[in-house]
């Protein structure tokens, strides 16, 4: 099975197989490595075999095909998610987080508000306080073990004069919720009634777990005022290759992040990113189809193992992305304590924390791994769990490992 054979291919991670980050996050660098989120698993084949033409060809001179690069997201789009784009609207940017940070940097002033839906991937935090601009935060609302969007807080947020922009994580990172149409059109609304301008962050679009169907917020009719930004990187772990795209068909906003990309030379990727890119786009569904089965039937043995060994901890439903979503409160460690928990389990996840000051007791989990190494992680923590028992579970006081209290 392609996706085993590269057993720990984590190492091939730089950034997160990095001993000083890991030291640091975890104070040990034995664990194995489940929090950032790239793959272990080799790139699809049409892929690989682009690259190897490019580098044996030995030559690098000027060489882009911006064209080609949105003809084939287009392509992509109509055949996978039966949205059609249209291949004028596109604007090339370095990447996601580039792009949101030219786009917030755009559409608000400095002091301007931006919100994010909590927990929140930790950087979009960092994006906008980077430019000056207010993080406004609406959390999600956690609904008999769902997250569901708190409309009235969402649409109070946005009423506030100073709030321009919504980042919109969907699918979301980190606790895996795809929304639905009508959760979409709602939000769009809201946002349109307080003319906020809606960034849709889509960039794990392509990872959809069956029961769920992906709705682009440019799916939604009245899309004047959305860009849509995604990227090739997370649909087929080509990370350190890919740039990202914006899509408008707003056009004033079109017109002013093109003109932005091209006046700072950054609207184009080089030879390897450009036709990786075509190769994923244009020849990459059935690597991805296997790939969704694969990490299927991650999320159904860790469901099972969950419910009938670690009852205490529990997952929110994955819906999308190849990140999980685990709840630890059911344990009663602290939030320091967990993550020793972790480290003494032999596994680095993302702390909750990073996402939300209230997530604490969560953690998120990067499945994108092969099944023996998750099963073992999770066969270990619950060994772990089980032998500190004693200690936390009277949560007498701190514990060798840094427990409960
Ligand atoms: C929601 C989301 N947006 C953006 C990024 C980063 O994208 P890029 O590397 O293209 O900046 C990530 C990476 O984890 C992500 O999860």
């Amino acid at each position: 099975m392609k996706f085993e054979e590269k057993k720990s291919a984590a190492q091939n991670s730089f950034i997160r197989n990095s001993q000083s980050m890991l030291k640091n996050i975890f104070g040990t660098t034995d664990v194995t490595p489940f929090w950032i989120a790239d793959m272990d698993f080799t790139i699809a084949e049409p892929i690989q075999k682009e690259l190897q033409r490019l580098v044996e060809r030995n030559q690098y001179a000027y060489e882009s095909d911006t064209c080609g690069v949105f003809e084939a997201i287009t392509n992509w789009y109509q055949r996978r998610h039966n949205l059609t784009l249209n291949v004028e609207h596109f604007v090339q940017v370095p990447g996601v987080l580039a792009g949101i940070a030219l786009l917030i940097r755009e559409l608000t002033e400095k002091g301007d508000g931006v919100l994010i839906q909590t927990p929140a991937y930790h950087q979009f935090s960092k994006v906008i306080s980077s430019a000056g601009r207010e993080v406004v935060k609406s959390p999600l609302q956690l609904v008999n073990g769902n997250y569901e969007v708190d409309y009235d807080d969402l649409a109070q947020k946005l009423s506030a004069e100073h709030v321009k922009v919504m980042i919109l994580c969907n699918p979301h990172n980190p606790v895996g919720r795809v929304l639905r149409k009508s959760e979409v059109e709602k939000i769009q609304a809201i946002a349109e009634k307080y003319d906020v301008t809606i960034i849709s962050d889509e960039i794990h679009a392509d990872i959809i777990h069956s029961g769920n169907r992906f709705n682009s917020l440019m799916a939604s009719g009245a899309n004047k005022h959305v860009a849509m930004i995604g990227s090739p990187a997370k649909t087929f772990g080509m990370q350190s290759i890919s740039n990202g795209y914006i899509y408008t068909e707003n056009q004033e906003i079109f017109d002013t992040m093109r003109n932005l990309t091209r006046s700072l030379y950054l609207d184009h990727g080089n030879a390897l990113t450009t036709f990786a890119t075509i190769a994923a786009f244009n020849h990459g569904d059935s690597w991805l189809d296997e790939l969704l089965q694969y990490l299927q039937e991650s999320i159904s043995w860790i469901t099972l193992f969950l419910s009938e060994q670690l009852p205490s901890v529990t997952m929110t439903p994955v819906e999308g992305t190849y990140q999980i979503w685990l709840d630890f409160s059911g344990l009663g460690f602290s939030n320091n304590g967990l993550i020793t928990l972790f480290a003494d389990a032999g596994f680095a996840l993302s702390p909750g924390s990073w996402f939300d000051d209230d997530a604490g007791q969560f953690a998120r989990m990067n499945i994108a791994a092969p099944k023996v190494d998750i099963e073992n992680a999770f066969k270990r923590l619950k060994e772990t769990i089980l032998s500190s028992t004693g200690q936390y579970s009277a949560c007498s006081g701190a514990s060798s490992s840094g427990g409960c209290c």
